[in-house]
């Protein structure tokens, strides 16, 4: 009996570009679902945009358009991304629809009824410019702890403190720079905690891996406190019913927002909904980041649990992105949006390097460029593209285009070939892919081995029968391979059938062999990637501080001014006449400089960023405007004491303020 799967990714928020870190939850996800529909399992994927929440409004408000046009283009947007890596969902959807309503309000009145949503007074913090309530990361000052100034309203970046953000100092509105004033508001809670002994059972039951259960353990200990679901207007959501100015806060009716695209699917290809989601008959997977764990394993399952929804059978929970070891970065260009991918490089490249580096755990993968460069052009155009190239053009050229017969030579190759099927299967369904591509790989070594020992080019001048037996050989080695492979290469395995003659493979073709067959012209598989098309790709990521017309097109939000200062204030800052005595690398950080000062017979350190633009050689003897009583900061890489004056949007774009070099060094700068 065939199995019937539904499978989800996490929803993707709709106020940013999709970019390759989020593509490895998709690709997984994709490979997976591809995976179970050539095991011949009925297997639906669903996603959606996550529309909801402070951040959309705020960004469509600087955009100057409604949440609901911004939204829209996202939408066209993710999916064309999408496209361009062959993520094939059953439904792309939106939060911001009838369905999802509907769900919301009947699981929150669900919830309600069965008395496991209360109300309590909160203290929030409000801008009376914006006329909003401010979530904590949209309010900034100063760390009550290290002092450090510029810190989000939920903790600090400099000495890692958590905090309200009614304790920050001189804290200010990030959008627009006003302080903000305190306001008491009644929310709505969802008390977690109710569920406790379900929710353990059901992790006790195997809904999550290992790991993933541990941290649970660890939260459960903690104990479960009770989730603030409500958020006060204006804000973009779905109003709480009975309400005039509260809504859902958007991680609610997020995650229902599964429920929603399959039931928008159900009703547009006549299936039912409720057998669908909430029968025995479907399996249920979510795959998500560890990132959003504690909503898919605590709050997500209790709120179903409690409105009378199954829970789904498994969570696949995986790591992060890292780029060459790091996380990714718009300063060394390694935040890269899948369009600037897809402008420069085929989609496919990048299925196959995460398949190699997936396992089920939910450690970071890594993603070496000069490995991802490496293992394209040695696997897939060495390897896989190389086996058809090797057969498919003296096939058609010399002998027709038509298979023979396997001889005893070829038959035993492709018996090692079929009898690896079991296990590559296993290690798809196990969510082992890296295991799948090593044995896909060891198994294409095998065939080119076969290759080079019958080699072909050399009997097709005195043999052309002989010849045509071993290309059927290869043939037929390409052809299996092409369908391990399908669930990572659904481009290639279409080139692949073209170019075979045959229809849509499947796991169960492993075992059919193809003989007396007539196939038609060969077409090339890939491309070998050229280290510069890469380096082109990073160089165009790079994040340089200057908009680029299709951010500004796209409403970006430009950087809020900081708050006001006085002329007293600015009559604080102590500039100086300095000059360089030595300027020195910093090992490990790409811009920053250190230079060392002579401010007049007192020597000072400065670390500055400004390595992309200046040369350290060119600034020995430069005579510089120092702001000398700025307070030595600890940074990761030394303490600085003070700072050099420049100006500029950043990258090579940054200007030194020097002074004439008559200037003596300490005199002070007017
Ligand atoms: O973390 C995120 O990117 C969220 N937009 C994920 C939502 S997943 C689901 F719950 F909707
Ligand atoms: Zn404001």
């Amino acid at each position: 009996m065939p199995r019937k799967i539904v499978v989800t990714s996490a929803l993707p928020y709709a106020n940013g570009p999709i970019h390759i870190g989020h593509l490895v939850e998709y690709l997984q996800t994709d490979i997976w679902v591809r995976f179970q529909k050539m095991c011949g399992n009925q297997c639906f994927y669903f996603c959606a945009d996550d529309t909801h929440g402070t951040p959309i409004m705020i960004s469509a408000r600087k955009a100057g358009i409604e949440p609901k046009e911004l939204i829209g283009q996202m939408h066209k947007e993710h999916k064309a991304d999408f496209d361009s890596f062959g993520v094939e969902f059953d439904n792309y959807y939106s939060t911001h629809s009838p369905e999802n309503r509907y769900f919301s309000e009947l699981i929150f009145t669900r919830l309600n009824e069965a008395g496991a949503i209360v109300t309590r007074d909160v203290e929030q913090t409000y801008c009376d410019k914006c006329k909003m309530t401010l979530p904590d990361r949209y309010v900034r000052g100063t760390c009550p702890r290290c002092k450090a100034e510029d810190q989000y309203g939920d903790s600090c970046e400099a000495c890692s403190a958590t905090y309200q953000p009614t304790e920050l100092i001189n804290a200010y509105c990030a959008t627009c720079g006003a302080a903000p004033t305190l306001q008491t508001s009644k929310h709505y809670f969802f008390k977690l905690a109710d569920y406790e002994q379900d929710l353990r059972e059901l992790i006790a039951g195997g809904y999550a891996q290992r790991s993933v259960a541990n941290k649970l353990d660890e939260w459960f200990k903690a104990g479960l406190k009770d989730w603030d679901i409500s958020r006060d207007g204006p804000y973009f959501g779905f109003k709480i019913p009975g309400e005039e100015n509260k809504f859902f806060y958007v991680w609610l009716d997020a995650p229902i927002g599964y429920m929603a695209s399959a039931k928008n699917y159900c009703d547009r290809n006549d299936l039912d909904f409720d057998d669908l989601w909430n029968g025995d008959e479907y399996e249920l997977y979510h795959f998500i980041g560890k990132d959003i764990m504690y909503f898919h394993s605590l709050f997500f399952p209790a709120m179903l649990i409690g409105s009378g929804y199954r829970p789904a059978n498994k969570l696949f929970v995986h790591g992060f992105l890292m780029v060459n070891g790091e996380k990714m970065s718009k300063s060394r260009g390694t935040f890269i949006k899948a369009s600037m991918y897809a402008k420069h490089l085929n989609g496919e490249y990048l299925r196959y390097y995460y398949a190699s580096k997936l396992t089920d755990g939910i450690e970071d993968i890594d993603l070496g460029i000069a490995d991802f460069i490496g293992k394209t052009n040695s696997d897939l155009v060495g390897k896989y593209a190389n086996l058809a190239s090797r057969s498919g053009p003296m096939l058609t050229k010399k002998l027709d285009g038509q298979l023979g017969r396997l001889d005893e030579q070829g038959k035993e190759l492709i018996n090692k070939l079929t009898s690896a099927k079991d296990q590559i299967i296993q290690n798809y369904e196990g969510l082992n892919f890296a295991a799948a591509v090593r044995a896909i790989s060891a198994l294409a070594d095998e065939a080119n081995r076969y290759v080079e020992q019958n080699e072909p080019w050399t009997t097709i001048k005195t043999d052309p029968e002989k010849t045509r037996r071993t290309l059927t050989a290869i043939i037929n080695a390409v052809r299996i391979l092409t369908i391990y492979l399908k669930p990572i290469l659904p481009k290639y395995a279409e080139k692949v059938e073209q170019f075979l003659n045959v229809g849509k493979l499947s796991f169960a073709d492993v075992e059919t062999v193809l003989e007396n067959h007539k196939i038609n012209n060969f077409e090339r598989l890939f491309e070998r990637i050229d280290e510069e098309q890469v380096n082109t790709m990073i160089e165009e990521s790079k994040d340089t501080g200057v908009p680029k017309p299709a951010e500004a097109a796209e409403g970006q939000a430009a950087e809020p001014f900081k708050p006001e200062c006085t002329i007293d204030d600015f009559a604080k800052i102590d500039l100086r006449i300095a000059k360089v005595v030595k300027a020195e690398p910093v090992e490990g950080a790409d811009r920053l400089l250190s230079l060392l000062l002579d401010v007049g017979g007192t020597a000072r350190t400065v670390l500055t960023g400004i390595a992309t633009a200046y040369k350290p050689e060119d600034l020995t003897g430069k005579t510089v405007v120092y702001f000398a009583n700025l307070k030595p900061r600890k940074m990761k890489f030394g303490l600085s004491e003070g700072m050099i004056l420049a100006a500029g949007t950043g990258g090579k774009d940054i200007f030194m303020l020097t002074a004439d070099a008559g200037a003596k060094p300490g005199q002070k700068v007017l």
